[in-house]
């Protein structure tokens, strides 16, 4: 009959597997839907067969249109409210707890501004949300209400089996940038101690000045970042001057 060759276990489960692939939990559901339709029951004509299966086309067909429309949308708008700005009522920012789960851009050690040495060793470790860096890769710019977190850990050499080179350790403090279109100077900068749940933003001289005056894309500090770099050079928001030695 018709209706065997239509659903034999084989083909099901290559069409489950391939819906899978196209990241569908729908795919399953069609495929449960298969094994317990009435027509495998009871037993369809033809014809009838021939239109229950046009409608599970076109249903098959919507779900893959939604998925699809899903994952697109979810790669370009902020997966939560932690990858946006929040605020409390005194503006203070609250702390973007999630920022572990964001795309890693680069780290540095002992990185060091002024010629006075710095008092210990520690790593900084850059991250910025997922729907920024899609934009980023698109455009070489940065999207309104993008976070920069720069997080500071401890460096050591001594431990375990390492005899060179230094690992990271404990966290010491987060400082947030925020691109803001509202905000007075469009981008403020917070400084979080180790457990602070939020902070007030800090004077224009503290942070602002340095990124304006030395960040090679608008105020991020892409020079540092070698995966941004070539992507910035290639829309021609890159900076060169702020490569040359100061
Ligand atoms: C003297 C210059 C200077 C000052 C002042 C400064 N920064 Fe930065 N900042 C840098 C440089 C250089 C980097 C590049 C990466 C690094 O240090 O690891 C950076 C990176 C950052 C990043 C990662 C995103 C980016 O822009 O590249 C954040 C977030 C950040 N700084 C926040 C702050 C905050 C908050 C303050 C003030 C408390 C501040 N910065 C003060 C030079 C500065």
């Amino acid at each position: 009959m018709k209706d065997k060759a239509f659903i034999t276990p084989g083909q099901q489960i290559i069409r489950a597997h391939s819906l899978f692939a196209a990241g569908g939990v729908y795919i399953s559901d069609f495929y449960f839907m298969e094994q317990n339709s009435p027509r495998r029951r009871i037993g369809l004509q033809p014809q009838q067969h021939s239109k229950e299966a046009n409608v599970k086309r076109s249903f098959f067909f919507w779900c893959i249109t939604l998925v699809c429309c899903f994952v697109f949308l979810s790669a370009e708008t902020p997966d939560s409210n932690s990858d946006t700005p929040q605020y409390r009522k005194d503006n203070q920012l609250l702390r973007p707890d999630d920022y572990r789960n964001w795309i890693y851009l680069s780290s540095g050690l002992n990185m060091n501004y002024s010629p006075m040495p710095g008092g210990h060793d520690m790593f900084t470790n850059v991250f910025v949300p997922q729907y920024s860096y899609q934009e980023f890769l698109k455009s070489g710019k940065w999207p309104d209400k993008t976070m920069f977190v720069v997080e500071e850990r401890g460096a050591t050499s001594k431990g375990s089996i390492n005899k060179q080179g230094h690992f990271q350790t404990d966290l010491m403090g987060i400082g947030v940038e925020v691109k803001d279109a509202k905000s007075p100077d469009k981008w403020a900068y917070f400084a979080f101690g180790e457990s602070d749940k939020s902070a007030a933003a800090n004077p224009k001289a503290a942070c602002w000045q340095c990124h304006e005056d030395h960040a090679a894309v608008e105020h991020s500090f892409v020079q540092f970042y070698p995966t941004l770099k070539p992507i910035a050079k290639k829309f021609g928001t890159y900076k060169q001057a702020a490569e040359n030695p100061q």
